[in-house]
């Protein structure tokens, strides 16, 4: 169950107003959330007091909303509060991240609420996707691992068989590429040919290709545009290695997350161990600084701190400690 806040504002007190900018503000809540009606469990409002033509909640009601409860309520008079306001709070069955909806004169109310982008760039194993999940969970906004596409992009290219990755034998293969990034429950799916892939392509053997293929400028086209399409959409957390650099240059934040090549190849042989993947730490590590070689030299778009990303070390930090440092950062900049 999620709460979902909005508002608008009117320009005069009058019932069309009213019904327009109510059904306007409640069609955006559900088109943004990917609401269905019967979705939502109560939709509770409250108006300003200089708004008494109509109750939101009947407006509500004859714009179709009729399978929740529906309650409106006047607020006090404050003085040097905005005017006309239609104030709403949805409590709606649904998991995920919310988007709270903030119309026309009201969208000044919440300017925290601005749509923003945090670019996570990094080495494998800096420690960047744990943080990323977190930074989205608490912000309550999407977090796309970018680095579960190139790995797709990769198992695919395994699959069709090709022993070599070059732009000849794969362009045919990201022209005709169904691939598709989901959310359940708050957690990406990468959907490969209409199956889920989202286990297969964390096996190791997918991480190296994955760094080999990611090198090809049809890959990285076609990636990246998925991916500022996305970010276009939401506010978001992305995690890379090019998107402070290259897929976002204007994000609003961006980090640089690394952490010495022992240390990334201990947490990755943890991290594999746990799901039962047997592999040599010693192997491993060597695995990562060459991973990291081939990232960082390629000719296109390679991994690169931006100019203005914030450096994290994180080799001796707890990741409550990087979160911390992380958001004190964003809230020094709001
Ligand atoms: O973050 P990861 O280990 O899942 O990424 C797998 C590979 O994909 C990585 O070695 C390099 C590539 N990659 C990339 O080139 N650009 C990104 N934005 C993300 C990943």
């Amino acid at each position: 169950m999620k709460a979902i806040r909005g508002a608008t504002t009117i320009r005069q007190d009058s019932p069309e107003e009213i019904r327009a900018a109510v059904k306007e503000l409640l069609c955006a809540l559900s088109e943004k959330n990917g609401l269905s009606e019967q979705e939502m469990i109560c939709i509770l409002f409250s108006n300003t007091a200089d708004i008494r033509s109509l109750y939101p909640a009947k407006a509500a009601r004859e714009a179709g909303f009729t399978h929740a409860a529906l309650y409106s309520s006047l607020e006090p008079e404050i003085e040097g509060a905005l005017p006309l306001c239609i104030r709403v709070l949805i409590l709606a069955e649904t998991e995920g991240p919310v988007s709270h909806v903030y119309l026309r004169g009201a969208a000044n109310l919440r300017k925290d609420l601005k749509k923003f982008s945090v670019a996570l760039d990094g080495p494998a194993g800096s420690g960047k996707s744990t943080v990323a999940k977190l930074l989205a969970a608490a912000h309550n906004i999407l977090y796309l691992d970018t680095g579960a596409m190139y790995r797709a992009c990769a198992l695919k290219a395994m699959k069709e068989g090709l022993k070599q990755f070059d732009e000849k034998s794969v362009r045919p293969l990201m022209d005709s590429l169904d691939l598709r990034i989901e959310y359940r429950d708050g957690k990406q799916h990468t959907i490969l040919d209409g199956e889920d892939v989202s286990e297969a392509i964390r096996r190791p053997e997918v991480s190296m290709a994955a760094s080999d293929i990611s090198a090809l400028r049809c890959v990285r086209e076609k990636m990246v545009e998925m991916q500022r399409k996305i970010a276009a959409e939401q506010s978001c957390v992305l995690d890379g290695r090019d998107i402070g650099s290259f897929v976002l240059p204007q994000a609003e934040f961006k980090f640089f997350i690394t952490a010495r090549s022992d240390v990334r190849a201990r947490r990755r042989y943890d991290e594999l161990k746990a799901k039962g993947f047997v592999v040599d730490l010693a192997n491993l590590q060597k695995e990562i600084e060459q991973r990291d070689e081939n990232d960082s030299r390629r000719e296109f778009a390679p991994l690169r701190r931006a100019e203005d990303a914030v450096l994290v070390d994180t080799s001796d930090m707890t990741i409550d400690e990087v979160l911390s440092f992380i958001e004190k950062k964003i809230q020094e900049k709001v």
